[in-house]
C-alpha cells in the first residue's frame, strides 16, 4: 500500500514471561515472535516503511530480522507504548498517509485483517481505527468505551479501570491505523499516567475525540488472531495454533499426518504430496520433503532437504543434511550436519553419519560410525564399522572407492583410502591405503588348540 508506515513495538522485556530473554525473541511455530510480526508487516508495506522499535536486547532483536530491509528505532527507556511511538517520530518522516501500529508480541495477526482496518479508516475518514474484540475474560486488556455507530471514545487500561469499566468485554487489541498527520499533531499531548508514570498510547483515543475527531472500532470476531503473548502459557497456546495451522495447510495440500496433534512442524517446512508423517515427528527449520516420503514416529529433522520416495523409519534424527530420492534410513539412525546421502542408499539402525557423503546405492545397515568420509556408490559397509576420524587433535578423512566391501567390525584409521572394488576382511584394523581390487586383512591369524576346553573342565573338576 502507498503512503503506509508500519511501526512494530518490540522494546519491552516482557516481565510476565519471567525470562532473561526479551519477549519477542521467544519462539512460536518455529520462528521468533518478532520474525512473525515483521513478515506480516512486509506483506503490507515496503521494507523501508517498516519501523521496529527495539530496546531490551536490541542487538539480538535486530539480528533476528536483519537483511529484510526494515528500519530500527531505539527506545532506551521503556516508558510505555505512547513513549515508544513518539520515539519513531523522526524516522517516520513525512506526516502523510496511514500509520499502522502492531505489537511485537501479537504474532498471529494476519495481514488481511490489517488491510481491512486500513480500508475502514480510509473509507470512514476517521482519525484512527482500532481493532477490538469481545472476550469472555477481558482481564488485563484495555477496555473500549464505545459511543455507538462504531465510535470509540476512550480506552481504559485494566489497571486504572473502575469496577463498571472492568465489566466491559470489548477490548483493545492494540492494533491501530492512524491518519499519520493527526497522530503526529496530537501525540505530544499524551501525559504520563499519574499512577504508573507510563505514557499510554491508548490515551490518544480520548485526545483525538476531544479535538473533534472520530476514532472507530473494527470489531473482529476471531479473538485468537489477536492473542497477545504476555506469559509462557499464552506462548504455548500461540505455538499450538501455529502448529495446527501448518498441519492443516499441509493436509489440505495432500500430506497425510497421523495424529496431527502430536507432531511439530515449523512454519517454513514444506512437504510434498502423498507423503506420510507419523505421530510425534518433529520437522523443523527450513526442512523440505518431497513427494511419497514417510517420516517415522518420533523422528526429528532440522534443516534437511529430502527428495521423493524416501523412507525414514522411526526415531531417526537428521540435521543440516541432504537426502536424495529412494533412500531408506533408520530406525534409530543419526545423520549429523554436512551429510549427503545419494539416491537409493540405505542407512540402517544405529548408524551415525557426520559430514559424510554416502554414494548412490551404498549401504550401511547396522551399528556404524562414518565421519568425515567419502563413500563411493554401491559400497557395502559392514555392521560395527568405525571410522577413526579424530587423532585427538585433528580430524582426518576416509575415502572408500566405488563398489568396495568393508567387512563387519572394521576399524578404519584415518586418513585412509580404500580403493574401488577392494575387500576389507571382517574385524580388520586398517591403517594403510588399500589398493583397488585388493583384499586387506588387518588382524592376527586365528590359532585353534585342540582339546583345550575339555582339559580345562577336567582340571576344574579334579580340584573341587
Ligand atoms: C497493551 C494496551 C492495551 C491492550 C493490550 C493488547 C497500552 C497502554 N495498553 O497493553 O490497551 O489491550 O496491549 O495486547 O498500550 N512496548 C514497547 N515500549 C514500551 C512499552 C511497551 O516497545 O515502553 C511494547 C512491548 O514490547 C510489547 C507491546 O509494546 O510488544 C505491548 O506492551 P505491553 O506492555 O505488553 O502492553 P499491555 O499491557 O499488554
Ligand atoms: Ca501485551
Amino acid at each position: 500500500m502507498n503512503d503506509l508506515t508500519v511501526v512494530i513495538l518490540a522494546a519491552g522485556l516482557g516481565t510476565r514471561m519471567k525470562s532473561r530473554k526479551a519477549k519477542v525473541l521467544h519462539e512460536a511455530g518455529g520462528l521468533t515472535l518478532i520474525e512473525h510480526v515483521v513478515a506480516s508487516a512486509l506483506q503490507l508495506a515496503r521494507p523501508d516503511g517498516v519501523i521496529v522499535v527495539v530496546g531490551h536486547q536490541a542487538e539480538q532483536v535486530r539480528a533476528r530480522v536483519a537483511g529484510r530491509g526494515v528500519r530500527f528505532v531505539e527506545q532506551t527507556e521503556q516508558l510505555g507504548t505512547g513513549h515508544a511511538l513518539i520515539a519513531c517520530r523522526e524516522a517516520a518522516g513525512s506526516a502523510r498517509g496511514d500509520l499502522v501500529l502492531l505489537y511485537g508480541d501479537g504474532p498471529l495477526l494476519s495481514a488481511n485483517t490489517v488491510r481491512r482496518l486500513i480500508e475502514q479508516r480510509r473509507a470512514s475518514g476517521a482519525a484512527a481505527a482500532l481493532i477490538t474484540t469481545k472476550l469472555e475474560d477481558p482481564a488485563g486488556y484495555g477496555r473500549a468505551i464505545t459511543g455507538g455507530k462504531g465510535r470509540v471514545l476512550a480506552i481504559v487500561e485494566d489497571k486504572v479501570a473502575t469496577p463498571e469499566q472492568r465489566d466491559i468485554c470489548e477490548i483493545n487489541s492494540g492494533i491501530y491505523c492512524f491518519d499519520a498527520a493527526l497522530l503526529w499533531k496530537h501525540i505530544s499531548e499524551i501525559q504520563p499516567n499519574p499512577v504508573s508514570k507510563e505514557y499510554y498510547l491508548t490515551d490518544i483515543v480520548e485526545i483525538l475525540n476531544r479535538a473533534g475527531h472520530e476514532v472507530r472500532a473494527m470489531l473482529h470476531p476471531d479473538a485468537t488472531e489477536l492473542l497477545g503473548i504476555n506469559t509462557r502459557v499464552e506462548l504455548a497456546e500461540v505455538d499450538r495454533i501455529f502448529r495446527e495451522r501448518r498441519c492443516r495447510e499441509l493436509m489440505l495440500a495432500g500430506v497425510t499426518i497421523e495424529r496431527p496433534e502430536t507432531v511439530t512442524i515449523d512454519t517454513a517446512v514444506e512437504v510434498g504430496m502423498d507423503s506420510v508423517i507419523e505421530p510425534f515427528a518433529r520437522i523443523l527449520g527450513t526442512t523440505h520433503i518431497g513427494e511419497n516420503c514417510r517420516v517415522g514416529a518420533g523422528s526429528v529433522l532440522r534443516n534437511v532437504r529430502v527428495a521423493s520416495r524416501v523412507a525414514i523409519a522411526p526415531y531417526t534424527v537428521i540435521e543440516e543434511s541432504v537426502i536424495e530420492a529412494d533412500v531408506t534410513i533408520g530406525p534409530f539412525a543419526r545423520l549429523r550436519p554436512g551429510s549427503h546421502v545419494h539416491a537409493a542408499a540405505h542407512i540402517g539402525n544405529f548408524v551415525e553419519l557426520k559430514n559424510t557423503r554416502m554414494g548412490a546405492g551404498a549401504r550401511a545397515g547396522h551399528l556404524a560410525y562414518l565421519g568425515d568420509s567419502e563413500i563411493g556408490s554401491d559400497v557395502n559397509v559392514g555392521a560395527g564399522t568405525i571410522t577413526c576420524n579424530f587423532d585427538g587433535a585433528v580430524k582426518h578423512r576416509t575415502s572408500i572407492g566405488e563398489g568396495a566391501f568393508v567387512g563387519s567390525n572394521s576399524t578404519l584409521v584415518a586418513p585412509l583410502e580404500i580403493g574401488p572394488g577392494s575387500y576389507v576382511a571382517a574385524g580388520s584394523v586398517v591403517t594403510q591405503a588399500v589398493p583397488a581390487d585388493a583384499l586387506a586383512i588387518g588382524r592376527s591369524r586365528q590359532t585353534n588348540k585342540d582339546g583345550w576346553a575339555k582339559q580345562r573342565r577336567e582340571r576344574q573338576q579334579r580340584s573341587s
